[in-house]
């Protein structure tokens, strides 16, 4: 018999050791080594041909000369796209799922990424059901819920879901049998860090039996022009739990996103073979599952109101959809020490630059004041466009005057407190006409680039010019 096989994977990046290492060379990460098993046998015994599947056919064998196509003699092939019955979800993939495509769902633990995936699956059926197919077009393998869970899910849900198949099953080899007698249309794994093989010997969760059982998933998938979607964890610090590895062996990477404490849930693809990246999705989670949102802004200003120092709104842009939100500041006195600087939904060093500017280069006086910032509705905001409409918030709190009624801001804000232009102001301008806002502070040069804007646009050069608007406001 041959020997076992030992080498040492990284849980954060995937790479792997001959030997352990206290820190992985590769991405710096310390004690993220794991003690991976191989063993040759196993591997002769669970997979069915060279093939590397799970069905136990092969792909056609060909010479490499017969392979060679010359790119302009082939045909884009038919596009019919598995629709998800989920808007949202279409948007995000480009019109659908490509049959045999392998798509991976990130996400935090406890953001709805299994409620999203049983809707997924439900439409599906309901969608097969009534075009004559039949049930039994969906797979679903719970490898974290029994069927008994599930289906008090998907009563919770209240979705048509009769006649999706469910397995609650983890070993990979035997998902086999299921998947050749239904031949599904759709695949839905809940989730990969539960997946194990035969292949490997180390435990479930483990880099090696996720990178493992999600390449011979996908050579199944692939080779059976199967929809698979995988569903995956994702660690605090934002990459999917060990097999950063599965990013490049599917076609397309999605991520949910959304503080467990709100509602409000984002929908982004990361990677995408068959679409944008630019396109996102947004939901909110309701009593029953996740619903579409399809005026983001409507949902954050419903409790914004106007006239309170210290708020600004400000438009935002996710992919190419606008959405307006509300940043808060409060400005209070520090009681002793270090002056407190607290942020939530922005980051940090975003908000210490624009501190420092306003400090320097306007008369605000921050020095031994704490500064609280707060962007409303559980959003996250990461793009420089925020800079303006944050100084806004922060001085207006600090100076206990309230911006005018029905105004927002945006720009960029550079060291030497200069407001710099951002992109797709048109459409963000756009947005703001539509939800009646009347005013907007803009980088200079915005009024000449944007034709008919439907908002008067106030055009702002540096951060000292902002505060003096505001004082006269
Ligand atoms: P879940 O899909 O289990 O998250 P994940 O698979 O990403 O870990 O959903 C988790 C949360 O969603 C749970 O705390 C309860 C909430 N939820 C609702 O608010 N409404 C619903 O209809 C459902 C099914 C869940
Ligand atoms: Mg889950």
């Amino acid at each position: 018999m041959a020997k076992p096989k030992t080498l040492y994977s990284c849980s954060h990046c995937g790479t792997q050791h001959p030997q352990w290492l206290g820190r992985c060379h590769d991405c710096g990460k310390w004690g993220t080594l794991e003690e991976e098993v191989f063993s040759p046998n196993a591997a002769k015994d669970a997979i069915p041909s060279a093939a590397r599947n799970l069905l136990g056919v092969s792909a056609p064998a060909s010479h490499a000369s017969e392979k060679i196509r010359i790119l302009g003699e082939i045909e884009p092939g038919d596009h019919t796209r598995l629709s998800s019955g989920i808007g949202e979800l279409d948007r995000v993939l480009g019109g659908g799922f490509v049959p045999g495509s392998v798509v991976l769902l990130g996400g935090e633990p406890g953001v709805g990424k299994s409620t999203l995936a049983l809707q997924l699956a439900a439409r599906v059926d309901a969608a097969s059901v009534q075009a004559g197919e039949g049930t039994r077009n969906v797979l679903y393998i719970s490898g974290e819920e029994s069927p008994e869970q599930v289906r008090l899910r998907a009563e919770r849900l209240e979705e048509q879901g009769d006649g999706v198949a469910i397995l609650a099953e983890t070993r990979v080899e035997a998902f086999a049998e299921a998947w050749r007698d239904l031949q599904p249309k759709l695949v839905i794994v809940d989730s990969v860090q539960t997946l194990q093989t035969s292949r490997v010997e180390s435990s479930p969760g483990s880099v090696a039996q996720v990178r493992e059982s999600a390449s011979l998933l996908a050579a199944t998938a692939k080779l059976n022009t199967t929809t698979l979607v995988l569903v995956g964890h994702v660690t605090k610090d934002g990459s999917l739990a060990g097999p950063r590895v599965l990013e490049h062996l599917v076609d397309v990477v999605l991520n949910f996103e959304g503080d467990r404490n709100h509602a409000f849930r984002l929908l982004r693809a990361s990677k995408n073979r068959f679409g944008s990246t630019q396109e996102v999705g947004v939901f909110t989670m309701a009593e029953k599952g996740l619903e579409a949102v399809d005026n983001p802004s409507e949902l954050f200003l419903a409790e914004h109101r106007d006239g309170a120092p210290g708020s600004c709104i400000i438009p935002l842009l996710e992919g190419s959809r606008p959405m307006l939100v509300e940043i808060q500041s409060l400005v209070a006195a520090a009681t002793y020490g270090t002056p407190r600087r607290t942020t939530i939904g922005i980051d940090d060093g975003r908000v210490a630059l624009i501190l420092a500017v306003l400090d320097r280069r306007t008369p605000v006086d921050l020095v031994s004041r704490d500064v609280y910032v707060n962007v409303a509705g559980g959003v996250r905001v990461n793009e420089p466009a925020a800079d303006l409409g944050l100084a806004l918030a922060i001085a207006s709190s600090a100076l206990d005057i309230p911006l005018p009624p029905r105004t927002a801001a945006c720009g960029e804000i550079g060291l030497g407190g200069e407001v710099r232009r951002v992109s797709r102001l048109d459409l963000r301008i756009k947005e703001l006409g539509r939800l009646g806002y009347e005013q907007l502070l803009v980088p200079p040069g915005t009024r000449a680039a944007v034709k008919k804007p439907g908002c008067t646009l106030i055009e702002v050069e540096n951060i000292a010019n902002v505060v003096a608007w505001l004082r006269d406001a």
